[in-house]
């Protein structure tokens, strides 16, 4: 069935396990917060942000890769249905965070890919997680897939401003305004370095 004829009824059946599956991450990183701010005086995330993506974006992300835009495919070959956005200061912090996920029982991690270490050719860096976490239905248990991508607020910032570009000129960006987007990144990384060597620093004065 295909995505723009499935009955928004069915629809939202579909993305059930993924609403459910978003506030259990939520709550997951909410207590990762408590715990490490409670144990260790650390507050390494700077805020939180989900989204489920919406069906028409869905539609586009399956015929970008060339498969039917169909609901069984969405399931399938689509993992940021739901995705979570976690926000730090430093870098070391996203590494940390990311640490206490991976020792998460109930989370199981598919992949990694870490675009900080390896950034994209037009200089995006964060830290991707794939995952799936267990969701009870009335039917049962199934496993659910959560994007979780990890990033400092200055990685963010980039982000959005090259997710702006893009999305209002999804064919050809200027090229002046790619280059420049791209020397904006280096910035980016060298601030993120800087910041975090300065905030050891500070961290060994007291
Ligand atoms: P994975 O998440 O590791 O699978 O990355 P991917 O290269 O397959 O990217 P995909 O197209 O699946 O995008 C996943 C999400 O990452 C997007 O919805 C964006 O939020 C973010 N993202 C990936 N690449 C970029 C990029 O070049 N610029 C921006 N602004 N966001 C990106
Ligand atoms: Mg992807």
């Amino acid at each position: 069935m295909l995505i723009q004829e499935t009955n928004s009824h069915d629809l939202r059946i579909a993305m059930l396990p993924y609403t459910s599956a978003l506030k259990l991450v939520d709550m997951y990183i909410d207590t990762i917060e408590e715990e490490l701010f409670t144990y260790k005086s650390q507050n390494p995330i700077e805020h939180v942000k989900s989204r489920l993506k919406r069906p028409s974006s869905i539609a586009r992300k399956l015929e970008k890769r060339g498969y039917e835009p169909t609901l069984e495919n969405a399931l399938k070959y689509i993992d940021d249905i739901a995705g979570v956005r976690i926000v730090c200061q430093f870098q070391d912090d996203i590494y940390k965070v990311a640490e206490v996920i991976k020792n998460f029982q109930n989370i199981r991690i598919v992949q990694i890919k870490d675009y900080i270490k390896e950034p994209k050719e037009n200089g995006y860096r964060s830290y991707h997680m794939h995952v799936e976490i267990p969701v009870r239905m009335l039917h049962g248990e199934e496993m659910v897939k959560v994007e979780i991508q990890l990033r400092t607020v200055a990685m963010d910032f980039w982000a959005s401003l090259e997710h702006k570009i893009r999305y209002k000129n999804e064919s050809d960006v200027p090229e002046h305004i790619s280059k420049e987007l791209k020397l904006c990144a280096t910035m980016v990384e060298q601030m993120d370095d800087q910041m975090q060597h300065l905030n050891n620093e500070i961290e060994q004065l007291d």
